[in-house]
């Protein structure tokens, strides 16, 4: 590969199998970033182990130990930043991340969402959708501003809700589109195809 590849930090708060397509993802030889860090503000999250499973280091830093929610995004951004980190992936990770965070990486966070943003944002999106009785749900990966589930979109992927699915089947088969859309738009984001024009995310193929 002719470009040294962008650093990239991972932060996950549970099981972290979008953790997981990222990481393979890395591995292979021509993709334009590499997962420097993994953090988590829950110690022992099956997505450290992963991490370290792959050889990246990792840390962990809890909200309980932080008196303000900017305390402890800014030990968070601090971790991160300590590791050369450029761009975050924010991938099942069950917090909101604030100003100040997202200063400290001035826009260059990604984050992924199981529904067709903006349907279904917050907590348990696919239950959500799936009681709601959609016959398409999806997931969408969008650049991370200061709402919920608000940022510009950059990838979506939509998959059919089926007769007889539960929650569960159709969470799954949400999850494995999400493992699709997410590394290709980390990809693109990292190699500065993203084109942002108000809430459109173009994707310039050429790069700068
Ligand atoms: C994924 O479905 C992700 O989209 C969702 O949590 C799951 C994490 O799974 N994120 C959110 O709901 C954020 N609002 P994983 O740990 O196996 O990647």
């Amino acid at each position: 590969m002719s470009q040294a590849r962008v650093p990239v930090g991972v932060l996950a708060s549970g099981s972290g199998t979008n953790l997981q397509a990222l990481l393979d993802a890395a591995a292979t030889d021509d993709f334009p970033a590499r997962i420097v860090v993994v953090g988590s503000d829950r110690p022992g999250a099956l997505a450290l182990q992963r991490a370290e499973g792959m050889g990246v280091p990792t840390f962990t830093v809890r909200r309980k130990g932080h008196a303000s929610r900017e305390d402890f995004d800014a030990a968070v951004a601090h971790q991160l930043l300590a590791h050369g980190v450029r761009w975050v992936c924010l991938a099942g990770y069950m917090r909101i991340v604030g100003p100040t965070f997202l200063d400290a990486f001035e826009g260059r966070v990604l984050n992924i969402h199981p529904s067709l943003l903006p349907a279904f944002p917050g907590l348990d999106a696919q239950r959500q959708a799936f009681e709601h009785g959609v016959k398409v749900a999806g997931c969408t990966v969008h650049l991370v501003d200061a709402g919920t589930d608000t940022g510009p979109i950059v990838a979506q992927e939509a998959v059919p809700v089926l007769d007889g699915d539960d929650a569960e089947a159709l969470r799954l088969r949400i999850l494995a589109a999400e493992h699709r859309i997410y590394p290709r738009a980390l990809a693109w984001a990292v190699a500065d195809k993203l084109r942002i024009e108000g809430r459109k995310v173009r994707i310039d193929e050429e790069g700068r």
